[in-house]
C-alpha cells in the first residue's frame, strides 16, 4: 500500500523585507546576504500571526469536508510554542473545525519535529488506511536584531495531509536517523530568541547529512545515482548548497550537474521566505515540485531533515502522477504579491510580538489579510479570530 503526502499548502506573512536593504542597514555587503547566505527576501511576521494562526492559515485552503471527516490525528511540529502545557494543535483543531475524535498533539525537536510528525503519521495511516493525518510544521525564526543569525530569520507553516494512495509523494518506509546531544542551537524557556553557535551548527549540519545519507545508501538498495534530486532543510539556502556539494563526489558528472540544477529550483521559494524551522524542508519540497520543469512522476527524491540539538533523518519519496493536483499552485504568485516593508517597519514588527506577561493586550490586526489572526490576550488567554466568521 502506498502512503504519503496527499496535499501540501503553505502560509506565511503578507510582509517581507528585502535582503539588500537589510544588509545595507547592518553595514554588510549585500552579496553576503544574497550569495554568502543565499537569501533574497525575508518574511516579516506581524504581531497578529503566531504559530497557531500560521498553522491554521496553511491548512484550511486544502481541506475538504471529506478530509476533515477522515482526519483522526493532528500533529503540529514547532519550536515556537505559545504555552508550556496546552498544545498549539488544540487551538488549530478548533479553528479548522476538526473532528473531536482526533488525537491532537504538539511535537518538539527543533526543526526536525515536522519530519517526526510525517513519519509517525505515515505509520498511523499504514495501520488505519481509511484515516488521514494532518501534519503541520509552524514556526517563527527569531535570533534578534543586529545578530549574525538575523539574515537567517523568517517564518511560516507548511500543512501536509498524509493518506493512503497519496496524490503528491509516496513515502518510503526506510529511513536513517541520527540523534545525539549537541549544543549547536537552543532556546531556554526564559528567552524568545534562539541562542546559536552559528559556524558550529553549520558544520554539524553537514556532518549529520553525510552520516545519515551514507547510512541510508549502505542500508538500503538505493544508489545515489537513482535519486533525481536531494531536498534539504534550508535554514538559509547556502546551507543546503554546502551539504549538496559534500555529496557530489559520490555521483557521476552528469548526475552532479542535474542535482545542482534541481537544487536551484528547490531553494527558489525558501530564498524569498527565510527559515521557518520545522517547515523549511517541506517549503523546499514545495519549491521543487512547483518550480522544477524537469521533474516527472516516478522520480525519486531524497529528503534530509535536520533539527539542532541535534537530530537528522534521511528518507525518500516517489513523485505521484497527480502531484500537481495536491500542491499549493498559487504560492509563487502569493509570495510575489506580498508587501515590501522598510527595515524600520520590520524592526517594529519584530519588537511588537505579544509580550510574555500576564497583562491584557490588544493587537491591531486590521491590515492582516489572513483568515485567522491573533487579536490579543485577555485574562491570560490568547484570543484568536476567524475574520471570515
Ligand atoms: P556570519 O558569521 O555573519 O557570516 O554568520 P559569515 O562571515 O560566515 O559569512 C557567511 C557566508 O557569506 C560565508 O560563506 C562568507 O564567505 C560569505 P561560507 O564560507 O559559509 O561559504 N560572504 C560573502 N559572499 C559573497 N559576497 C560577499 C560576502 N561576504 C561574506 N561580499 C551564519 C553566518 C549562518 C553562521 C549565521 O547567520 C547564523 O548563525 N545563522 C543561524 C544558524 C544557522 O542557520 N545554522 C544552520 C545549521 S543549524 C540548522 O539548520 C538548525 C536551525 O534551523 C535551527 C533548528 O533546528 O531549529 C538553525
Amino acid at each position: 500500500m502506498k502512503v504519503g503526502i496527499d496535499k501540501m499548502h503553505f502560509a506565511s506573512s503578507h510582509l517581507y523585507v528585502d535582503m539588500t536593504e537589510l544588509a545595507r542597514a547592518r553595514g554588510a555587503e549585500p552579496d553576503k546576504y544574497l550569495i554568502g547566505i543565499g537569501q533574497a527576501q525575508m518574511a516579516v511576521i506581524p504581531p497578529s500571526q503566531d504559530i497557531v494562526t500560521l498553522a491554521a492559515n496553511a491548512a484550511y485552503p486544502m481541506l475538504t469536508q471529506a478530509d476533515i471527516d477522515a482526519i483522526d490525528l493532528l500533529i503540529v511540529g514547532t519550536e515556537s510554542g505559545i504555552d508550556n502545557s496546552k498544545a498549539s494543535a488544540i487551538y488549530v483543531a478548533h479553528l479548522l473545525g476538526l473532528n473531536r475524535r482526533c488525537r491532537t498533539i504538539e511535537m518538539k525537536e527543533a526543526c526536525y519535529a515536522g519530519t517526526a510528525g510525517v513519519q509517525l503519521a505515515q505509520e498511523h495511516v499504514r495501520v488505519h488506511p481509511d484515516k488521514k493525518a494532518l501534519v503541520i510544521g509552524a514556526d517563527i525564526a527569531r535570533y534578534g536584531l543586529n545578530t549574525p543569525g538575523e539574515p537567517t530569520q523568517g517564518g511560516g507553516a507548511v500543512a501536509m495531509l498524509i493518506s493512503a494512495d497519496p496524490q503528491v509523494l509516496a513515502l518510503g518506509t526506510d529511513s536513517t536517523l541520527l540523534s545525539q546531544d549537541v549544543m549547536d542551537f537552543w532556546r531556554p524557556l526564559y528567552r524568545s530568541e534562539a541562542l546559536v553557535d552559528g559556524k558550529y551548527s553549520s558544520n554539524i549540519y553537514v556532518d549529520y547529512f553525510q552520516d545519515v545519507f551514507k547510512g541510508y545508501l549502505s542500508g538500503t538498495k538505493t544508489r545515489a545515482e537513482d535519486l533525481t534530486a536531494l531536498v534539504f532543510h534550508l535554514p538559509y539556502t547556502k546551507m543546503g548548497l554546502k551539504a549538496l556539494r559534500s555529496a557530489l563526489p559520490m555521483v557521476s558528472e552528469t548526475k552532479q550537474e542535474a542535482w545542482v540544477a534541481h537544487f536551484e529550483c528547490a531553494r527558489k521559494l525558501n530564498r524569498q521566505v527565510g527559515n521557518l524551522y520545522t517547515g523549511s524542508l517541506y517549503l523546499s519540497l514545495l519549491s521543487q515540485l512547483l518550480t522544477d520543469p524537469e521533474l516527472q512522476a516516478g522520480n525519486e527524491l531524497g529528503l534530509f531533515s535536520y533539527g539542532s540539538g541535534a537530530e537528522g533523518e534521511f528518507y525518500t519519496g516517489i513523485i505521484q502522477p497527480d502531484y500537481l493536483k495536491g500542491i499549493d499552485l498559487g504560492l509563487p504568485q502569493r509570495l510575489a504579491r506580498r508587501r515590501r516593508v522598510d527595515v524600520a517597519t520590520y524592526e517594529k514588527c519584530f519588537n511588537q510580538q505579544l509580550a510574555w506577561e500576564a497583562t491584557d493586550q490588544t493587537i491591531d490586526y486590521h491590515t492582516d489579510p489572513h483568515r485567522f489572526v491573533l487579536i490579543g490576550q485577555r485574562d491570560e488567554q490568547r484570543q484568536y479570530l476567524d475574520q471570515w466568521a
